[in-house]
């Protein structure tokens, strides 16, 4: 797609929710800033505006839906911030030719931390701790033991760049490793296990890794708590639409599993009121990639695939369809 305007011609760009202020500053030198989320009259703005927005900035978590989507008929791109596609119908963007692109790669690392950081949190109990000694609890009284971490069968369900950075450091840990995934990793030291179930039953910690869309909906459910050990950890660092959480809250309130580390939920921001107050759960709201470092990372890639794309040059990290 072509653009030629006079070189002082700026670009519409809309901003669905809000982004960190390095990204938004960027591409307002660049652009024309519309932001959604300060948008009161939706209708009225699609009215005015919603023939000259040209690209679209939005979150992985928050997406756009295809009712924005059908106001902005002369949308060409679509740069999240994030590398997860499922708040994007990919059917309808394909049908209207619309580039998506996405954040690869540099987040990798903060999502396989914030992981690492929940198996240890969950198992050794850890904002509980902190929770006993602020209350001045310690004086009087002791903490239960916690489980040890070193050493324990680690299944995890999606080898893709954040599943295998979370088998790495797990490594670190003597953890003995196993993955779901579609196919056997030939290049990969871990045991391949072609089933969730057979997974589940053989994990003392369970951790989801997965990338997020229809086809991963609610696969973590009764039968796979049925079948972890008692004692077994579900951390879930993917997508809270992954994880069926009624089944969840019951398979921890029957105690049918040992706890979970959550960074993200089925409706968020909203958290159950019952994982609340369970002491079993470490709950994190949606932080994995949430460093200065990543975040600008990241950012710099939103803009440059903005940038690029009505440069007239190929968005350096479009998804294929
Ligand atoms: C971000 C994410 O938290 O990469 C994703 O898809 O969900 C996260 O990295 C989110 O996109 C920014 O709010």
């Amino acid at each position: 797609m072509k653009n030629s305007k006079p070189s002082s011609f700026k670009q519409a760009v809309l901003i669905i929710a809000p982004v960190m202020d390095y990204l938004t500053e960027k591409l307002e030198q660049n652009f024309t800033v519309h932001k959604l989320f300060d948008v009161t009259d939706t209708a009225e703005f699609f009215a005015q505006q919603g023939e000259n927005i040209k690209g679209i900035v939005t979150r992985g978590d928050i997406g756009v839906t295809n009712e924005v989507l059908a106001s902005l008929p002369e949308v060409q791109i679509i740069s999240i911030f994030g590398v997860g596609t499922d708040a994007v119908d990919l059917d309808y963007t394909r049908e209207r030719n619309i580039i998506v692109t996405t954040t690869p790669g540099v987040l990798t690392d903060d999502v396989a931390d914030t992981a690492l950081g929940l198996i240890i949190a969950t198992s050794r109990r850890l904002c509980q701790a902190d929770k006993f000694l602020r209350a001045g609890q310690w004086p009087h009284s002791s903490l239960p033991l916690a489980s040890k971490v070193t050493g324990k069968r680690l299944g995890v369900f999606g080898m893709g760049r954040i599943g295998q950075a979370i088998a790495r450091r797990a490594a670190g840990f003597d953890m003995q490793i196993a993955y779901t995934d579609t196919a056997k990793i030939e290049s990969l030291p871990y045991q391949h296990v072609p089933d969730l179930i057979s997974l589940a039953r053989q994990s003392d910690i369970l951790v989801i890794a997965i990338s997020g869309g229809k086809d991963s909906v609610g696969l973590v459910d009764k039968t796979i708590f049925a079948a972890m050990p008692n004692h077994a950890l579900l951390i879930n660092i993917a997508r809270g639409s992954m994880v069926n959480q009624d089944d969840l809250i019951r398979a921890l309130q029957q105690k049918e599993i040992g706890g979970a580390g959550l960074d993200v939920f089925a409706d968020e921001p909203n958290v159950p009121q019952a994982l609340i107050e369970m002491d079993n759960v470490v709950l994190l709201p949606h932080i994995a990639s949430a460093t200065i470092e990543t975040r600008i990372q990241m950012s710099d890639i939103v803009f440059a695939n903005i940038q690029a794309h009505f440069a007239g040059e190929k968005a350096p990290t479009a998804i294929t369809y």
